[in-house]
């Protein structure tokens, strides 16, 4: 009356765990966002986000540097300016600290690293929105397509090697792979956030940004009951031509990341956004989860759910952890 199969028996040992095991997480595979503050004299804490900070123009590049050197694969970079108005005039002006801080890390790292650029209105609107509002107060899809298009076209120039096409604009991707292309940059890459929810999980973020945000975002981010729009989702990105897909948030969202996992022809990235980072950082600071543990925990899941490469402001830590 004893087990005929006793699967434990590939459990005993670390060397026999270490044998069979499916998933690992390499720093390579992390990719760090970071914030930087137009005008900012020294860094300023993200309070929701322990260990986040906004950089100034000079520590971002030194963290930039460090996290090259501790091995991540890449960083994506989140401009916050000191003025914003009502079309985003910053996120357009080569002189908007997005931009100038590219220029930046591009004549620091070369292509020692994959340089990313978050390309949406967010950060440099007084509204909020990731795009323009018509006049009745809505989201424009075609205007913002416009400035879109201009906002590739500057990161690009300012040495993006992947924009981050976080607005979820109906049609982002082909806008602006054919700004790209008329304007000479058919090397730069196309990151596209292919399912991205209207998420609850985005709350620390606004802060770190300085959101100006009243509302929510509901009429172009996807809703949290819905799977099958992310396949739609998939299919549009591909054919106007992303080069990497993203999934977002992560962890709340491993049954979607598996789908569109197993249906892209194209990486696939998964975004472990600020509230997932600040729910861990909360519970750790009040000895209930094992951080280290936990963090590392996450990011397997997310790996083994199906993603190449995952978005995380834990990227440099971890990558230390992992390489050690
Ligand atoms: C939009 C953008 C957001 C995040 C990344 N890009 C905020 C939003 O859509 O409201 C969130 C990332 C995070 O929470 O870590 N530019």
């Amino acid at each position: 009356m004893f087990p005929t199969h006793r699967p434990r028996r590939l459990r005993r040992t670390p060397a026999m765990r270490r044998l069979v095991s499916e998933t690992s997480v390499q720093p390579r595979q992390l990719i760090l966002p970071m914030f930087v503050k137009e005008g900012a004299t020294e860094p300023i804490p993200v309070a929701s986000m322990p260990g986040v900070v906004q950089h100034t123009r000079d520590t971002l590049r030194k963290a930039a540097v460090e996290a090259v050197q501790a091995g991540v694969g890449g960083l994506m970079v989140y401009g916050v300016p000191l003025t914003h108005d009502a079309v985003g005039s910053g996120a357009t002006d080569p002189n908007g600290i997005l931009n100038v801080v590219l220029r930046d890390l591009r004549s620091e790292l070369g292509d020692d690293t994959v340089l990313m650029s978050d390309l949406c209105l967010d950060e440099f609107t007084d509204h909020g929105h990731c795009g323009v509002l018509d006049p009745d107060g809505a989201v424009d899809n075609d205007a913002t397509l416009r400035i879109y298009a201009d906002m590739a076209i500057e990161q690009a120039r300012s040495g993006a090697h992947l924009v981050g096409t976080s607005g979820m604009m109906d049609g982002q991707v082909g806008v602006i792979r054919e700004a790209l292309d008329e304007a000479g940059y058919l090397d730069t890459g196309i990151l596209a956030y292919t399912a991205k929810y209207a998420s609850a999980f985005y709350g620390p973020f606004r802060e770190a940004v300085g959101s100006q945000l009243k509302g929510d975002r509901k009429t172009y981010q996807q809703d949290p009951a819905n799977a099958r729009e992310a396949l739609r989702e998939l299919s549009l990105d591909l054919a106007e031509g992303a080069d990497i897909v993203m999934v977002k948030p992560g962890l709340p969202y491993l049954d979607i990341l598996r789908v569109i996992a197993d249906n892209s022809e194209v990486p696939v990235a998964s975004y472990q956004v600020s509230g997932e980072y600040a729910m861990v950082e909360a519970a750790a600071a009040n000895g209930w989860l094992d951080r280290q543990r936990t963090i590392l925990e996450t990011l397997t899941s997310i790996r083994r759910a199906g993603a190449d490469m995952i978005l995380t402001y834990w990227a440099v830590e971890a990558a230390h952890w992992l390489s050690s």
